[in-house]
């Protein structure tokens, strides 16, 4: 372990060999690159501790390297090394929350004791936040990771509602989050010390559904030896999670809807009703109101527990979202399996950020766990992908003698593609392409396609 992870830019050559052979002195695991640009290649894979760079510079400046890093990395630190000229800008980056500026010319004994604070920062940051992150799993808390737009509403709306009892029906498709987003109502509600209790509604004949759901008075039925407290007044006080709430059999909505109404259990066998204080989260990955609509589901019990929906995208809608998530998953897999692997390779986040992911954040949360098990360094490279994935990048990119194409050819590849998609429809195939109809047959003249 080095002492802390430093990227240092700046376009000026002497001035990163200077500063990288001093930091690198201190102990520090120095990268270091004469470009802005360059720097936000470097921040796109990995986390850094302290970042150090050059204010003024062509094409990418150091501001923008301070925006990437306030953006993907929070706990990273930027100090800003910044000329006469540029004071006043360097005032402004402190505001939006550089940790300090370095007046050029610099002393080399000021930069190293401008890092080794930033570093302590950073450090006691961590430490807190472990300690923090040990006492919310201790109390259960919930953590959403994203920093999408549409994911940030459905999380402010979440909270915002939380506390009133309404019940909420989440939908999105299969491994998208939604169990996650009824934990999270809970824990923000004002019932998050009662229980948060799931329920798997296709899981269940009918039979055992109910006597799971509502349970049982003792001598209800034959081998019904003593009482069984159901789900509903188990989660009194609490939360009842009711997942794939489309499998429910019409005869259980009915009498869901009553308990819902009345606000009260009747245990089967049982004379006395339980007065029952739920707050229903219903999900699903099926279209309810078509299902109502079909008569495969009760309207009245639909309008009942969608009082407010939830609706979460796909993970494809929101790709910004795959490197945050992977690296969320590595840090949580690596120290689970006890395993020091703490980076993913450019390559692997490009095919992963390219991929659909039809199984959604469970998906990708399976691939990095699998990554993690059998990487042998401490960088998840593609080979450690599963081999459909890595196909279809090859397969998108590389050519048969493994050389990547030109622009033009892999042009004319997805033409043909389109073309053949559209069944030789030139039309359609235009429409597809976004480009009008003469425009493609020069193309395709040009590739000669045209006999296709
Ligand atoms: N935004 C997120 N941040 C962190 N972890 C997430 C996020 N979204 C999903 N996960 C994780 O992905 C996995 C799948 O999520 P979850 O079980 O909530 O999905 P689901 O929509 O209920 O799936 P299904 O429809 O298959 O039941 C869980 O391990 C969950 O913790
Ligand atoms: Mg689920």
């Amino acid at each position: 372990m080095s002492d802390g992870k430093l990227l240092i830019v700046d376009d000026e050559k002497v001035a990163v060999k200077n500063l990288e052979h001093v930091l690198k002195k201190e102990g520090y695991e120095v990268t270091a690159t004469q470009s802005g640009a360059n720097a936000l290649v470097h921040l796109d894979k990995q986390q850094f501790d302290v970042v150090l760079t050059d204010l003024r510079m062509e094409k990418v400046d150091g501001l923008q390297i301070l925006k990437k890093c306030r953006e993907s990395w929070p706990d990273t630190e930027v100090i800003l090394i910044t000329g006469y000229a540029t004071l006043e800008s360097a005032v402004e980056a402190m505001k939006q929350g550089a940790f300090y500026y370095i007046a050029k010319p610099f002393r080399l004994d000021e930069v190293r004791k401008v890092v080794a604070q930033a570093i302590e920062k950073v450090r006691l940051r961590r430490e807190n936040n472990a300690l923090r992150e040990q006492v919310e799993s201790f109390q259960g808390k919930v953590r959403i990771i994203t920093q999408d737009g549409e994911m940030q509403r459905l999380l402010d709306m979440s909270r915002q509602i939380a506390p009133t009892d309404c019940n909420v029906l989440i939908t999105g498709e299969s491994g998208t989050g939604k169990e996650l987003f009824a934990q999270y109502l809970h824990h923000h509600s004002r019932r998050a010390a009662g229980h948060f209790l799931a329920v798997n509604c296709g899981a269940f004949s009918e039979e055992l559904l109910a006597n799971e759901m509502f349970g049982h008075a003792k001598g209800a039925f034959t081998g019904a030896a003593t009482d069984k407290k159901g789900l509903l007044v188990a989660a009194d006080g609490g939360t009842l999670f009711l997942d794939e709430i489309t499998e429910m059999p019409l005869s259980m909505q009915v009498k869901l809807l009553r308990v819902i109404q009345e606000r009260e259990v009747l245990p089967l066998g049982a004379t006395v009703p339980v007065k029952v204080d739920v707050r229903f989260v219903a999900a699903t990955n099926r279209d309810m109101q078509d299902m109502v609509k079909q008569g495969e589901f009760r309207q009245d019990l639909f309008f009942r527990l969608n009082v407010v929906n939830l609706h979460i995208p796909p993970l494809s809608e929101r790709r910004e979202d795959v490197p945050l998530l992977a690296y969320h998953f590595l840090k949580k897999c690596a120290a689970r399996m006890d395993k020091s692997v703490a980076e993913i390779s450019t390559e692997t986040l490009t095919i992963l950020k390219a991929y659909d992911f039809p199984g959604n954040v469970r998906e990708l949360e399976n691939i990095i766990e699998r990554g993690v098990a059998i990487a042998t360094g401490n960088i998840i490279e593609t080979a450690y992908l599963p081999d459909d994935l890595r196909e279809l990048s090859i397969r998108t990119f590389r050519k048969k003698d493994g050389r990547l194409p030109s622009l033009e050819e892999q042009e004319r590849d997805y033409i043909h593609w389109v073309l053949q998609e559209a069944g030789g429809n030139q039309t359609l195939a235009a429409q597809t392409l976004g480009i009008d109809r003469v425009s493609l047959w020069r193309k395709l003249k040009r590739y000669q396609l045209e006999a296709q």
